[in-house]
């Protein structure tokens, strides 16, 4: 039989970084993976498909709005979705490929299959052709990921209720979409598909957009993306989802008790997600879940079974692809003897859509909440030159620190470049910095990142270019 040190259950973004670590730590490593393709949701059906989308649907936007105004003027526009759609899966491709290639180079052995712990040590590999084989190791990984939830009256479809995989696909654009939930996946693809040019109504049930970021961010975002054509209802509970006809009546109740009817081509289900335990350990091994069906595991993301660990979408804490990249380097890192660590009070958090939304740390209202005294620093993208010179002047950026010793416990970023910008902060707070010590960086000039210095100078009353 087969025998490793590590074998890998998963090979999503958690899996297959863990996998390459070991690697590197000179574990003989292996990793099942049930797809035909490596790199989980992540490549294949989540973050790059949805990024290659945004991007394309963008230009799209641009050339019908914004290109004028440059002196760029394109004459009779019109939009190939076939082609669009092949540069995405291209994209795909391209990555996932990456992924196998990776494997290769370092030595990791793959196997393709549904993946079972039969009992610690030991993990057998179901194939599609009805094939298995046994496998045994010394440390197993769980890293099954998660998968999106629905409504319990709405279940998805695939063609008219549908969850971000199909989404990323519809072959035409839906002349309407209804999309529920105000979270990353339903502002992400809501604004693909508005911007490509389906009516686009979103239904949130809670009283703001985007409700992990500040208020500020939130109301702002809403604005940007409303002026982009979609139509927000929040504060609004989705209460039927009919489909007749290959169409969609969605009914909706509103705070004020008011009756809402929508309908649609397509209703996008985009209310969270859940772990995907997806039978890889059967019920009598009585590994030990918490109440939201994570797999439960200890600060070394040990699980209660000896020898078998679980890291990424699968345990508790935020389903992000850099939370779950963290762990597997860190768990991997553990199981070779060393001291693997992930730093939780830092994990950014981004919603990519035009203007993007950028977080990391505390935001001022959960400060406000919590009754810390933080000093909070301010600074709008339209007092930026870089950002008037390449139409970036949306948003701002927001930094929070601690009110007595001026250390940094959190950003917020609202703009075209937030994703990128917050990552000077997430550095600064990894070295316990002060917004003094951003403030005193230099920063090229002229740059977007400049905002964040000027809101580090903000957090002391002094700006200079506001
Ligand atoms: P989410 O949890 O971020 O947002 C779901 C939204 O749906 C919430 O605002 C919730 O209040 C709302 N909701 C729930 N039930 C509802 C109902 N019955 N009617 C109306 N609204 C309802 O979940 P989402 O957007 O599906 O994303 C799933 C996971 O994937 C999240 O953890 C997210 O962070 C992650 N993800 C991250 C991305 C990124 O980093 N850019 C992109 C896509 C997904």
């Amino acid at each position: 039989m087969p025998s490793f040190d590590v074998i890998i259950i998963g090979a999503g973004v958690a899996g297959y970084v863990a996998a390459i670590r070991a690697a590197q730590l000179g574990l003989k490593t292996a990793i099942v993976e049930i797809s035909k393709t490596l790199g989980g949701t992540c490549l294949n059906t989540g973050c790059i498909p949805s990024k290659a989308l945004l991007n394309s649907s963008h230009h799209f936007m641009f050339a019908k709005h914004g290109s004028a105004e440059h002196g760029v003027v394109v004459g009779d526009l019109k939009l190939d979705l076939a082609a669009m759609l092949k540069r995405k899966d291209k994209t795909v491709a391209q990555l996932t490929g990456g992924v196998a290639f990776l494997m290769k180079k370092n030595k990791v052995t793959t196997y393709f299959g549904h993946g079972v712990i039969e009992k610690p040590g030991f993990v057998n590999v179901k194939k599609a052709d009805g094939a298995s084989e046994s496998l045994e190791a010394k440390h197993i990984i769980i890293a099954t990921g998660s998968v999106p939830m629905a409504l319990p009256f709405a279940p998805a479809d695939g063609r008219v209720i549908v969850t971000s995989t199909e989404a990323l696909s519809f072959e035409q654009v839906p002349g309407s979409l209804v999309v529920i939930g105000a979270g990353a996946i339903g502002l992400e693809l809501g604004s693909v598909w508005a911007r490509l040019g389906a009516k686009v109504d979103v239904i949130e049930f809670l009283p703001r957009i985007a409700v992990g970021f500040d208020a500020d961010v939130s109301t702002a975002l809403q604005k940007s993306l409303a002026a982009e054509g979609m139509k927000f209802h929040v504060d609004t509970k989705v209460t039927e989802v009919k489909v007749d006809g290959g169409r969609a009546t969605v009914r909706a109740t509103g705070k004020d008790g008011s009756e809402l009817k929508f309908e649609a081509d397509k209703v996008l289900m985009a209310v969270g997600r859940k772990p995907n335990l997806g039978g890889v350990a059967p019920e009598s091994l009585g590994l030990t879940l918490d109440d939201k069906g994570c797999i439960k595991v200890d600060a070394h993301y040990r699980t209660n079974l000896p020898g078998v660990y679980a890291i990424g979408d699968i345990i508790a804490g935020p389903m992000l692809a850099h939370k779950a990249e963290e762990e597997g380097v860190a768990c991997a890192e553990i199981i070779a003897g060393k001291a693997g660590h992930v730093n939780y009070d830092v994990v950014p958090n981004v919603i990519y859509t035009y203007p993007e939304a950028a977080s990391a740390g505390i935001g001022e209202d959960q400060a406000k909440a919590e009754g810390r005294a933080v000093k909070v620093g301010k600074f709008p993208f339209k007092a930026s030159g870089r950002a008037l010179a390449s139409d970036s002047s949306e948003g701002f950026v927001k930094i929070i620190a601690e009110a007595k010793t001026d250390r940094v416990l959190g950003a917020q970023i609202l703009s075209p470049a937030a994703s990128e910008l917050i990552a000077e902060v997430v550095t600064l707070m990894e070295f316990h910095g002060s917004a003094e010590d951003l403030a005193r960086t230099f920063h090229a000039h002229p740059t977007l990142s400049e905002a964040t210095k000027e809101a580090a100078l903000a957090v002391g009353g002094r700006a200079i270019h506001a």
